[in-house]
């Protein structure tokens, strides 16, 4: 395998050949999928584990003494520790299996604001603060939490120009804050913020702290071991792996305080009429039986992309980004955000365009985007901005893809204007 930090250039047409979805036409062109920040393909590899266990080793987990739930229990534990391993979890840290990460924000969120035995770890009159850069996913949970909870929720609003401050971070810290949650990479406008200083601050401060890294998992994958984060949230469709699958991982300690959401089978040690123990981490935060092709399938995304080399894509993807940020700059009356942004999202509006029709004519020439607020209503609203159009990248788009796309704009603004 190769070094994960090694940065050399990506074949990307002999990684095509792995991505069969890609060969195809739509409206006559050859697809261009930039959409990769709401889903991103899955490579044949990937699609092979999975249906390996499908077809030889499926049969449900920790409850069977036969063979095949035996090598079923292998799999997803080990699905469990290279997950782990990719995201550079240490011997503090445990990992969650969930759905993916609206469902491990929600599991965080619930879990510190409900009362379990013991009181919540967010009590009446405390304070979360969530940065203003978020995806809904990593907003609503926590207006239900303060809700919950009775506590106050602070914004920590980008500046006119999309960017969080520290600065701005440290006047809203105070001793009553428990959570601050941040992205790792806003999904509407492609902003990376510096979470690694915002989260050490937080975490100075005493809050319990929360890493949204759906954006950055397919590439940058944030160290959790380097990081001042107690809980980090990330998805499998957004890595190459299957939708439906991601997972919570984090600090023992900070796991420990989550009141579980799902309560049934797997996760108790022992069940009486009216009461039950549940099981120690992870399998208290696991009940019912869990997506296991989709853990095995999130374990061998993880391995390709570290196969590829972890630095390299992420450089290709910034490449492409800076090209097309640069190129649609360029175009008379269209808006990039962020548009210094070192990511894989570039997001744009066209002055007198409604992004719908854009991207329907985008459709026409095969180029797919995404349009729209991209849940997240309230950040384009402090922005002044309505809904964009939003190019996304993985380690399979081309420089060509991204001339398509610029192509593809000024032809279509031309229709439209
Ligand atoms: N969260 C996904 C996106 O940003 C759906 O598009």
């Amino acid at each position: 395998m190769a070094d994960s930090r090694m940065a050399g250039p990506i074949d990307v047409a002999a990684l095509r050949t792995l991505f069969p979805v890609l060969d195809q036409t739509v409206n006559g062109r050859p697809l261009a999928y930039l959409d990769n920040a709401a889903t991103t393909q899955m490579p044949l590899p990937v699609q092979t584990a999975m249906r390996d266990f499908e077809q030889h080793d499926r049969a449900n987990i920790h409850r069977g003494v036969h063979q095949l739930s035996q090598r079923a229990t292998d799999d997803f534990e080990r699905a469990r520790s290279a997950l782990k391993r990719y995201v550079g979890a240490g011997p503090a840290h445990e990992l969650v299996f969930t759905s993916g990460t609206t469902d491990a924000l929600n599991l965080a969120a619930a879990g510190l604001s409900s009362a379990g035995g013991a009181a919540a770890w967010i009590r009446p009159g405390d304070e979360i603060i969530v940065s203003g850069l978020e995806h809904h996913a990593n907003l609503v949970p926590w207006q239900q939490a303060a809700r919950r909870a009775g506590a106050v929720l602070r914004i920590l609003l980008p500046d006119a120009r999309g960017s969080l401050h520290a600065a701005e971070l440290a006047r809203l810290l105070t001793p009553r804050t428990r959570v601050f949650a941040v992205t790792a990479c806003a999904n509407a406008t492609g902003e990376r913020p510096p979470y690694e200083a915002l989260l050490a601050l937080a975490a100075e401060a005493g809050a319990l702290t929360v890493l949204d890294a759906a954006q950055a998992v397919a590439h940058e994958v944030p160290d959790l071991s380097a990081l001042a984060c107690d809980l980090m949230a990330f998805s499998g469709h957004k890595m190459l792996g299957p939708m439906g699958s991601g997972a919570l991982v984090g600090r023992r300690e900070a796991l420990e305080r989550l009141v579980p959401l799902r309560y049934g089978g797997d996760m108790v040690e022992w069940v009486g009429w009216s009461e039950a123990q549940f099981k120690e981490l992870p399998s208290r935060l696991e009940g019912g039986t869990p997506h296991i092709g989709g853990a095995i399938g999130l374990a061998a995304a993880a391995a390709f992309i570290d196969g590829v080399g972890r630095a390299a894509i992420d450089a290709h993807v910034r490449a492409l980004r800076a090209a097309a940020a640069a190129g649609l700059a360029a175009i008379a009356g269209v808006t990039v955000l962020s548009p210094a942004a070192s990511s894989a999202i570039v997001s744009f509006v066209a002055a007198g365009v409604h992004p719908h029709d854009l991207g329907t004519l985008l459709d026409e020439q095969g180029i797919a985007v995404r349009t729209g607020h991209h849940c997240a209503q309230p950040l384009l609203d402090h922005l002044g901005l309505g809904p964009t159009t939003r190019a996304s990248f993985a380690l399979y788009n081309t420089p060509e893809e991204v001339e398509r796309l610029l192509a593809g704009v000024e032809r279509a603004l031309k229709v439209l204007r």
